[in-house]
Parts: structure tokens; sequence; C-alpha cells
């Protein structure tokens, strides 16, 4: 085992897919999540996938006594900070619980991280927080700001960690702003698994190729792209997942080489500070070019139609993804048609997702 990671947030969509990642990667990993937006049958499954049980923690990031027990009982490397709340719409209409969840949370696991001296940290940001990006493809010195209080919250983050690598040149604090991360894991056993009616293009898609929905909505097809409905920078959630283990082994890789310089020389170790990295393709897809792909993968008639603009949506949305391939080595290698394909895998074999009843 190389080392040992806190994954909060580890139920979900995202830190499930990474968690398989982490363990085929050789790190030890205990997750940490409340399952405010996941299920435990999400953990069940990751441990059947891995063949072994995870360690699990269900509790609050806002929880620091629960957080300082977890850390006292185990030895981390670092954390990777998945925790928090994510759909836009109702950021909107509850700022304060996005606030609170968001930025607290990530305050009270901060302050947890610094107190037990573990000063490592990949956070989960966005190409939300580049608003409406002026050039493209959008790269990690790109102007910032947000619209809506999802983003805000993200974006404050950011500053806060900006703030700590300032404060205190012990952090190594690494923000991956994920661009549009859609598909599921090949098995079909873990995936998305959306509340209600999804707000994301591909679940919304997948449910309609799957009978559970009639029609999808197009939101807007005067934009000034290809075919005029909205372009984005989708990624595969294994892709994205690998890009994690990518930032943790680079980092692991970097402090090796700042304790060896410093056993050789008298310079003193550096640590990383801030280092935002994005993780997208770089390549740009229209939502038309989606569901012609999601139709032809599924074989499924997946009927549309336009309507007009959802407010707050921006046109063109993509990565330029270079610093992550020259400093993480890494790079994204799923195609739109294998994003399809495996998120129709998912939808097909779990129709409810993770609810068994
Ligand atoms: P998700 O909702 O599936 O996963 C988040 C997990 O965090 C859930 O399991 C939830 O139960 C847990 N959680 C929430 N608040 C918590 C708290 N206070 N204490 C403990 N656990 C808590 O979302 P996801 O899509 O996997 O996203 C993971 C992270 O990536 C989030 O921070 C999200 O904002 C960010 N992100 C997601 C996307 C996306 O499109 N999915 C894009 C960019 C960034
Ligand atoms: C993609 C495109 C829509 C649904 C959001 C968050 C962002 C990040 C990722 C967390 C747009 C169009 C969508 C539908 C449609 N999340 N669309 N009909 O808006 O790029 O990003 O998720 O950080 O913060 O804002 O993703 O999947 O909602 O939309 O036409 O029913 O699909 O207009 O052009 P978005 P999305």
């Amino acid at each position: 085992m190389k080392n040992k990671i806190l994954v909060t947030g580890g139920a979900g969509y995202i830190g499930s897919h990474t968690c398989i990642a982490l363990h085929q990667a050789g790190y030890e990993i205990v997750v940490y999540d409340n399952l405010s937006n996941s299920s435990r049958e999400a953990v069940n499954r990751v441990a059947s996938l891995i063949g072994q049980p995870i360690d699990f923690v269900e509790g609050d990031i806002r929880d620091t006594d629960l957080l300082r027990q977890v850390f006292s009982d185990n030895q981390f490397f670092g954390v990777i900070h998945f925790a928090g709340l994510k759909a836009v719409g109702e950021s909107v209409a509850k700022p304060l619980m996005y606030y609170n969840n968001n930025v607290s949370g990530t305050i009270s696991l901060l302050e947890v991280m610094a107190e037990y001296d573990v000063k490592n940290l990949v956070f989960s940001s966005s190409a939300t927080v580049y608003g409406d990006p002026e050039v493209l493809p959008i790269d990690e010195s790109s102007p910032r700001s947000c619209t809506n209080p999802y983003g805000q919250s993200k974006l404050t983050v950011e500053h806060i960690l900006e703030d700590l690598a300032v404060s205190d040149e012990s952090w190594n604090l690494i923000p991956l702003r994920y661009f549009n991360p859609v598909g599921a894991h090949p098995s079909g056993q873990i995936g998305e698994d959306p509340n209600d009616i999804p707000n994301n293009l591909m679940p919304y898609i997948s449910q309609v190729a799957v009978g559970k929905l009639s029609k999808l909505s197009i939101f807007g097809n005067d934009y000034p792209t290809i075919d005029g409905t909205g372009v984005r920078d989708f990624i595969h959630v294994t892709d994205l997942a690998q890009g994690h283990v990518a930032a943790l082994d680079y980092l692991l890789s970097y402090l090796e080489q700042q304790t060896s310089i410093e056993e050789h020389s008298s310079n003193k170790k550096s640590s990383i500070g801030f280092l935002p990295i994005n993780l997208g393709t770089g390549t740009g897809t229209s939502v038309l070019e989606l569901v012609t792909a999601f139709s032809k993968v599924s074989e499924q008639d997946i009927p549309y139609q336009f309507v007009s603009r959802r407010a707050g949506d921006i046109a063109s949305c993509y990565a330029s993804a270079d610093k992550a391939r020259d400093l993480l080595n890494w790079q994204a290698k799923l195609s739109i048609s294998d994003m399809c394909q495996d998120t129709w895998r998912w939808q097909k074999m779990n129709p409810n997702g993770y609810n068994l009843a």
C-alpha cells in the first residue's frame, strides 16, 4: 500500500469511481460521507468491484469531533475532498445551505487537517469558476467569476485555499477544475444516480432513451456554435477518476524530490502551494452532437424539442488540458461514444439507480 487517503464525498458519483481508481493504483482509502446525496449501496458496489470491504464512516464534514476521531485513528497522507452540494438551481433557492455545506464544511475539514498536520489536499473545483469565458479553450489563468451560489461557493473555497497557501507554506492544495463529467463504470455497477428529474444533460438523455422521460428539451438553438446548441467539454468519469490519481502521484513524487533536495543541500523544502488544474478533454461537443451519439450507441430514438435558453447558461465551454498533460502526465482517453455506451449500460442495468425497491 502506497499511502492512506481520506475521501470525503466518496459515496457520490465522482467519488465512487475515484475510490476504484485509487485502490487500483495502490492507495488505501477511508470514505467519509453523510449520504445526503448518495447511498450505502454505492459503497457496497465499490467494495464488490475492488473485492474488499471499504473503510466507510458515515458523517458530515461539519462534524469536527467525528473528523478528529477519524484523523486520530488513521495516518493520512492527504485528503481528496468531493463532499459538497452541486445543484445550481437549488443553490439559487437555498444559498445559505450551499455556503454552509460547501464553504463552512471545507473550512471545518481544513481546520482538522491543520490540527493533525495533514496538509495535502485535492479539491473538487469546477469549470463553473470561469463563468462565461472570453477565450477558448479555457486555461487555468483565465479570469474567474460566478453567477450563482453554487459556483460562488467553489470560487470562495478556491480563494480560501489561495490564502491558506500564502499563510503557511507547508500546504499542498490542488483544486481540480472539472468540466462536464459523464459516463459510468464499464461494469455498469456504479454511475450517476440523480434524485428526481435530472438537471444535467447526459442523465436526462439516458432517461429519455430508456423510456422514463418522454422528451428532451434542448435549451436554445441560437447560440453561436456549430449547430446553435450549447457546446461543452464532456469527460468520462473514469478518466476524471484517473486524473485524481495522477494529481496524488504527482504530489507524492514532488514531495519525495523535495526531501532529497533538502537532504543533499541546505535548500529548504518547498511545497506546491495552490495549484489549480483543469480536468477536461480539450474538445467541445454540442448538445445535438451528444444526442446523436447517444441515439446511435443505444439504438434508441431520442425525441427532443427546442425550447428557449436556460437562464445562466453559456454558449461554449471547453478546457485547455495542457497543464494536466504536462504536469500530471494525464490525458483523457475515452471518447464521446464510450461515454454514451457506459452511461447506457448503467441506465439499462439500473433503471432506478441504487434504489433497489
Ligand atoms: P455527488 O452529490 O454524487 O457526490 C457528493 C457526495 O458528497 C455525496 O455522496 C454526498 O452525500 C456527500 N456530501 C455532501 N455534503 C456532505 C457533507 N456536508 N458531509 C459529508 N458528505 C457530504 O456529486 P459528484 O457529482 O460526485 O460531485 C463531487 C464533487 O465534484 C462535488 O463537490 C461537486 O460540486 C464537484 N463537481 C461536480 C461536477 C459534476 O458535474 N458532477 C462538476 C464539477 C464539480
Ligand atoms: C449542458 C448543456 C444545457 C439539460 C453544470 C453546472 C456546472 C457543473 C456541470 C458542477 C447546456 C444543455 C441541459 C437539458 C439541455 N457542475 N441542456 N437540456 O450547465 O454545462 O454544467 O454541470 O460543478 O457547474 O452548471 O451542464 O449538463 O446541465 O448542460 O439542452 O435538459 O446541455 O443548456 O448547454 P452545465 P448541463
